[in-house]
């Protein structure tokens, strides 16, 4: 029985050593100092013994039972510490490390160049205008002096939803809802936007861009404020030195029509690529407002005049930065949109 007693102690001893946490060593302390262990078996068993014998073989696994359960507890009181320290470990903040940068965003090219433009024209008074991106037939076309039918329509290859709407193929319609809205009040607006056309997508076209309309109404508005209005919006975008020309032009909805062209910006005005050799660029239409389109919306071409004008977002920001293909402004990548410095506001 003494050496069935020490080889129990030693299988405890080694179980005790083999528990390496908290947890398996409290089921070591069931298993075997429990009411069902073998320690507790042992003590019933002493019944069985000759009655001289009894004293010594109790003493002697109450010995052992103390012996192991003082080696338990040690063990117990280190894997406690452990676990304790483990789980400070794992709460802990390093206060050194370096934070997670906070990114910056810059504005989208189109997004300069139409804040830009918006505002060299609200310090000269003008509002902002807005208008559906679904637009009746009426304003895009019919009360721009392009009735059903008219050829002129083909101008600008149209995304129609019904026999009524379509996708506004410019900005222009704009000015046909604000004269409408204004009654015969004078007007100064300008008006960014999306328009959409029926163009197949290349480097130079795509079927959706932005425009930027302006449009004046008023007594004695004349050609001459016009060229002076465009002439200040071209030193304001490309350079107090270029210069603009106005060529004659055609829009159903102006008379007389213009096209703007400033001096190349590149080669000041000698040739080079950028300007295709001749020195100039084009950069918008524009005209005097047709009496019909006056008329239309409820003014009197007798009394009032204005001037109206439609440019071109993308490509204003492609020769300004000079991004070569369109697509880019549209893709969302970011290596190109990090290109353009971040402006406040
Ligand atoms: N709406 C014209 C276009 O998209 C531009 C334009 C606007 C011309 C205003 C004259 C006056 O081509």
């Amino acid at each position: 029985m003494e050496a069935q007693l020490s080889a129990l102690k030693q299988e405890v001893l080694e179980k005790i050593q083999a528990a390496s946490t908290v947890k398996e060593l409290q089921d070591v302390r069931v298993a075997y100092l429990g009411k069902k262990g073998p320690i507790t078996d042992l003590l019933k068993g002493m019944g069985k013994l000759p009655a001289e014998e009894r004293p010594k073989m109790g003493a002697l696994v109450n010995e052992m039972r103390q012996e192991v359960t003082a080696v338990l507890d040690a063990r117990m009181t280190e894997l406690e510490a452990a676990a304790v320290e483990a789980q400070l470990a794992n709460e802990t903040i390093d206060v050194t490390l370096p934070g997670r940068p906070v990114q910056i965003g810059n504005h989208h090219p189109l997004t300069k160049v139409i804040e830009e433009i918006e505002d060299l024209f609200i310090g000269m008074g003008y509002e902002i205008a807005e208008g559906p991106e679904v637009e009746k037939d009426y304003y895009n076309f019919e009360a721009l002096n392009l009735p059903k039918g008219h050829p002129a329509r083909d101008m600008q290859d149209s995304f129609y939803i019904s026999e009524e709407l379509l996708l506004r193929t410019h900005t222009s319609p704009v000015q046909a809802r604000t004269m409408e809205k204004k009654k015969g009040e004078p007007i100064r607006i300008i008006c960014p936007g999306k328009v959409f056309r029926r163009d197949n997508d290349d480097a130079t076209h795509s079927h959706q861009f932005m425009q930027i309309e302006g449009l004046v109404i008023g007594e004695n508005i004349r050609m001459t404020d016009l060229k002076g209005t465009l002439d200040l919006l071209g030193k304001k975008m490309f350079g107090s030195n270029r210069e603009i020309r106005l060529r004659p032009s055609f829009f159903p909805f102006t008379e007389p029509s213009v096209e703007m062209d400033i001096s190349c910006f590149k080669c000041g005005g000698s040739g080079c690529s950028v300007c295709k050799r001749t020195g100039w660029i084009e950069i918008l239409g524009a005209g005097m407002v047709h009496p019909n389109v006056l008329e239309m919306a409820g003014y009197d071409p007798e009394k009032v005049s204005g001037f109206a004008f439609g440019i071109g977002a993308e490509r204003i920001a492609m020769l300004k930065y000079g991004v070569e293909d369109i697509r880019h402004f549209y893709t969302n990548d970011m290596r190109f949109i990090q290109q353009f410095e971040r402006t406040e506001g």
